[in-house]
């Protein structure tokens, strides 16, 4: 029997959630509130994986568990015919017949893989982001997955933190643009539009400033900081209608975020009308006892549903299973329970589920190996990418003389898909080496040689268990001979292409550094190559800013590519052999050094900003690379930048115009910025903020009249003293360029009240 045939389809949406609801025990009731993992994995050599519980009785547990009707979602499955078991599991589990929904980390493709998010927000173009995360959905719906758990929203302005490489980097503007987009190409139309996913921000709030870039550890982010930096992205998400959120590990400001009655009951709830689901982390709710925040599990229970978090996501022993007795108890109130059951039976139904539970597995396979799917992972890879140096015009390659790729990372498959990857074919990812090889067809020689071994972490990663670094044995590497093989063939060649970076395990979840040096004997590679005197390209696989001053003054052409995911090696042949030119942008500041960090542009002016640059004996201040900073094959000039009247009443709106021209003989891309910075007011505001971009492609020669709007969303911000959104009477600094120093400027006043109008507190 299918759910549809327990539950009438004429009667509207809530009338079925509340006849549902009438009928269902509280142990049933706490059965729809939990999430589990189910881990499918081959036996470990670690045998807990990295984690706290037998995995080989992991499935069986959760078996049990669904049959007893204690499970209302569940995790990690990926296989459709295994969804399809498993949800006939749930569904004969459970009295009345209520489906299961089906989450995912779909964060940067299902089966295709995307670049990574970072890369993603360096496009500085929602259209791509959008368009690759339609295809994540198709995929991953086919197989019976009906949510992600993505986008990450995190701001994050330390790059030790490895999970800097889920989000959109450091700004709170680009990370809302790059946030709507995401919610935007999962859900399409909304919950429940064909081909489409819920999306799924994630980790509210603050997670990206744990302290030291320790993955997990507090985060203290001042009132000023959360409105005006941490929270806009999340905001940008809701509105754009994602169906739900995640809650972080962390504890914020001391009190852990999961459980955080100020930040999910009255700013996601009341301050923003946030009415979709809410998720804890894996195990965040189970963690309010560990954190020392609650007493037990029932305590934790009743504190986690009291906030309205609807959803324990749990790998062992859930916290919901208490609810009974924490109602019994009188800890929580039935009602509040109910809130977050409807809120769960309301997205099942809205999903179509109880009517339609099951995925076709035929269709499933023809939907994954869709050829579509990979031309547009293809294009995004091309759009990622950031060209960091070009002297001399070394970029795009014309020539035909040989060409020597270096670098284990050059033809390693899993590490050009970047972290998070779990449903793939390696196979078929176009690796560096690869689509060098492909583009130069049999006219250019194309010679390999990794150099050096790959380099480990000094502590092992809990994603090794799906599969990590293949370890090099000792003796079947010689490491003299390779270097001197790779140096040869840069010797003989007419450019090396050196690839350097960090291996895909080193960044992401748990993945924090202390510090931002290419890992192993890159450099010490990189050095030996430039040293032959052949012109070298340096292409950087990376999730976070790495060190690369030495490179910088020393190697003439630097592409970032990040994680470029399964066409990533032929995107970059496109690029270096200049079939597209690179146009991304850095979405953070690139430190020299790791003892800078954090490092951002929007930083206040601050006292004696002339010596801004110098505010440490042993090395420049400055970034290495600015935010927003990215070069092009075309090259840019930029005129006749207005602001169409003189004063923008508080409330109103103007308008800023800039003409831009490709003046290079080349075709190329530019994102055009426009940044602000308010003179004076009700408190210090940035050097400079971002408020608007534009991406464009010019032939040479070519002119485009971009226009941004100024108004109050722009003006606004967050005032620690009022502790409310203002606009201040001022006058503004407008900037409009290539990066975050952009010199060319005009300004307009601003005249008019503060508090802003129409803006209530926190909303
Ligand atoms: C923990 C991570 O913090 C979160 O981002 C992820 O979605 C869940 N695990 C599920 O894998």
């Amino acid at each position: 029997m299918t759910a549809s045939q327990h539950v009438p389809q004429t009667e509207d949406l809530s009338e079925r959630v509340e006849s549902l609801l009438t009928q269902m025990t509280l142990a049933e009731k706490a059965g729809q509130l939990t999430q589990l993992f189910y881990f499918d994995l081959p036996p470990q050599d670690d045998a807990e994986g990295g984690l706290p519980i037998d995995l080989a009785a992991q499935p069986a547990m959760v078996e049990a568990t669904a049959a007893e009707g204690g499970v209302g979602s569940l995790l990690f499955l990926r296989d459709p015919a295994e969804i399809n078991r498993l949800q006939r599991l749930v569904i004969d589990g459970n009295r009345l017949g209520i489906p299961a929904l089906i989450g995912f980390d779909v964060i940067h493709g299902f089966r295709t893989i995307l670049p990574v998010p970072i890369a993603l927000a360096a496009s500085w173009d929602p259209d791509v982001i959008e368009a690759g995360q339609a295809v994540a959905a198709r995929e991953a719906r086919a197989v019976g997955i009906h949510w992600a758990f993505a986008p990450m929203v995190d701001i994050a302005r330390d790059p030790r933190w490895g999970r800097i490489i889920e989000g959109a980097g450091e700004d709170p503007y680009l990370g809302s643009a790059v946030a709507a987009a995401q919610v935007r190409g999962f859900q399409g139309s909304g919950i429940g539009a064909p081909d489409r996913i819920i999306a799924g921000p994630k980790h509210f709030a603050g997670y990206g400033a744990a302290l030291g870039g320790r993955d997990y550890d507090e985060v203290n982010l001042s009132d000023y900081e959360l409105w005006n930096v941490y929270l806009p992205p999340f905001h940008a998400a809701v509105k754009a209608g994602a169906g739900n959120l995640m809650t972080a590990y962390m504890d914020l400001n001391g009190i852990p975020a999961t459980g955080n009655h100020w930040l999910l009951a009255e700013v996601l709830r009341d301050g923003w009308g946030f009415d979709g689901f809410l998720v804890s982390d894996a195990q965040a709710v189970h963690n309010l006892v560990t954190h020392g925040f609650a007493a037990d599990l029932t305590d934790a229970a009743a504190r986690a549903v009291s906030v309205g978090l609807d959803l324990e996501m749990a790998i062992h022993d859930p916290a919901y299973a208490h609810l009974p007795e924490a109602v019994e108890q009188g800890l929580v109130d039935e009602e509040a329970l109910d809130t977050c059951v409807r809120r769960m039976l309301a997205v099942k139904l809205k999903l179509g589920l109880f009517d339609d539970p099951f995925v076709d597995e035929d269709q499933a396979r023809t939907v994954l190996a869709d050829p579509g799917h990979r031309e547009v992972a293809r294009t995004a890879a091309q759009r990622t990418a950031v060209l960091l140096r070009n002297e001399g015009d070394v970029l795009p390659l014309t020539g035909r003389g040989a060409i020597a790729v270096v670098g284990p990372l050059a033809d390693s498959k899993r590490d050009t898909l970047g972290p998070w990857v779990f449903e793939h074919d390696v196979e078929e990812t176009v690796t560096i080496l690869r689509g060098i090889r492909d583009r130069a067809g049999g006219e250019v020689r194309v010679d390999y040689a990794p150099g050096i071994r790959p380099a480990y972490r000094v502590f092992p990663s809990m994603f090794d268990m799906f599969g990590g670094n293949t370890p090099v044995e000792p003796d079947a590497f010689d490491d003299k001979a390779e270097l001197d093989r790779a140096v040869g063939l840069a010797a003989g060649a007419a450019v090396a292409v050196v690839v350097v970076g960090e291996w895909q395990n080193m960044i992401g979840e748990a993945a924090s550094r202390s510090s931002l040096e290419l890992p192993g004997d890159q450099l010490a590679l990189l050095k030996a190559v430039v040293d032959t005197g052949t012109p070298v390209v340096l292409v950087v696989m990376n999730g976070r800013p790495l060190d690369l001053r030495w490179a910088s003054e020393n190697v003439p052409a630097i592409l970032d590519v990040w994680y470029p995911g399964s066409q990533g090696g032929a995107a970059v042949a496109d690029l270096i052999f200049g079939e597209v030119s690179p146009g991304g942008k850095l979405p953070f500041t690139w430190p020299r050094t790791v003892g800078q960090v954090p490092i951002y542009y929007n930083h206040t002016i601050s006292h004696e900003p002339a010596n801004q640059g110098r505010r440490y004996w042993d090395e420049e201040s400055t970034p290495l690379y600015p935010f927003g900073y990215g070069l092009s094959y075309g090259r840019f000039q930029y005129d006749d930048l207005r602001v169409d009247q003189d004063r923008i009443q508080s409330g109103g709106e103007a308008t800023v115009s800039v003409t831009v021209t490709n003046v290079g003989d080349r075709r190329g891309d530019e994102v055009v910025q426009l940044y602000i910075h308010q003179r004076h007011g009700a408190s210090s505001r940035p050097v400079r903020e971002l408020k608007g971009f534009e991406r464009l492609s010019l032939d040479p020669g070519e002119s485009r009249t971009v226009t941004f709007r100024l108004g109050p969303d722009e003006l606004r911000y967050w005032n620690a003293g009022a502790h409310d959104w203002v606009v201040d009477a001022t006058e503004l600094d407008v900037y409009v360029g290539g990066d975050s120093t952009a010199s060319l400027s005009t300004s307009v006043a601003v005249e008019g009240s503060t508090p802003a109008p129409g803006q209530s507190r926190g909303a």
